[in-house]
């Protein structure tokens, strides 16, 4: 056992960055640090005996085979439901009943559902703790944890950040859930770069606007390459119902080297990228998006094991 005290959540499930405070953001970052060292050892067996379900009903390789690869760190074993049809909801199943059935199964449940507002159905008749691994363009708040973890990790600190976020701000879920996080520090300040028809989602500009913090809509990218932190993002195909629009929106920024000479930001992208950072900013000491989904690891042992008691 590493530290007992004040390191638990002060909820069962984690569906959404909004329901985070400063304090547990503060203490996942400290366990984190923690499961840092843990990971370097090769893990432990804290979570033996325990069984993670994996729900998976849209594609995932990050964050599903991040969230197995924690628990196999910790001892713990993973059961893996992939794709919508293979699964009883394929059927007509409610969420809610084959979230019932998982208690029966599984200590822990993460779940990736297309439809915004599933993580709450899902947690709303889940007695074991439940994590929300995504779902549809609303919220993915471990991506958001694991974000801030490589900004804190990057830059030394979150407060005082610029970031600046470019691409699909309207459908992309990293976005939305990492700006309520970001919205919990201080003097952070926000610059958003999108075509207009995929402008912030009004949901973050209206609490950041409440919250008094201060963020910038720009088209352009090159207004937007003087922050400390430059979050990339793919336009999300997925989320169109008009195909020729999305085609018409995929590339229109591409990061490259050239347009970093003499900058200083740090490169964030959740991944997969689909040409928006093109390959040649990856030698850049700066360019942190590999880092990044490594820290997946790093973060979600530590909610596991938060979430299960057993820091
Ligand atoms: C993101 C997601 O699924 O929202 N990917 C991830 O979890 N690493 C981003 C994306 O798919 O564009």
């Amino acid at each position: 056992m590493i530290c007992a005290i004040n390191m638990l959540l002060p909820f069962k499930h984690l569906t959404s960055t909004k329901q985070l405070t400063r304090d547990d953001t503060d203490a996942i970052l400290k366990v984190s640090k923690e499961m840092e060292e843990v990971l370097k050892k090769g893990g432990d067996d804290r979570l033996a005996g325990k069984i993670l379900a994996c729900l998976f009903y849209e594609p995932s390789t990050r964050t599903r085979l991040s969230f197995e690869s924690a628990m196999h760190r910790l001892g713990g074993d993973v059961l893996s439901a992939v794709g919508f049809q293979f699964s009883s909801l394929y059927k007509g199943e409610t969420i809610e009943d084959t979230i019932t059935v998982m208690n029966e199964y599984a200590d822990i449940i993460t779940m990736r559902h297309p439809e915004g507002g599933s993580a709450d159905k899902a947690a709303s008749v889940s007695e074991v703790p439940f994590i929300n691994a995504g779902d549809g363009p609303r919220q993915h708040p471990t991506q958001a944890l694991l974000d801030l973890y490589t900004i804190q990790k990057e830059k030394g600190s979150v407060d005082g950040t610029h970031i600046t976020m470019v691409g699909d701000l309207l459908y992309g879920r990293t976005v939305h859930s990492l700006s309520f996080l970001l919205g919990l520090y201080d003097n952070m300040r926000f610059t958003f770069v999108s075509p207009k028809e995929l402008k912030m989602s009004e949901k973050v500009t209206s609490f950041l606007t409440e919250k008094g913090i201060n963020y910038t809509e720009v088209e352009d990218i090159e207004d937007g390459l003087d922050a400390d932190v430059l979050y990339m993002t793919r336009v999300q195909k997925e989320r169109f119902a008009d195909q020729s629009e999305y085609e018409r929106l995929k590339l229109k920024y591409v990061l490259t080297a050239d347009m970093l000479k003499g900058k200083d930001c740090t490169i964030m992208h959740p991944l997969p990228r689909v040409g928006e950072i093109d390959t040649s900013v990856d030698a850049l000491p700066n360019a942190a998006y590999f880092r990044e989904a490594g820290n997946g690891v790093i973060v979600r042992m530590a909610l596991l094991c938060m979430l299960l008691d057993a820091v």
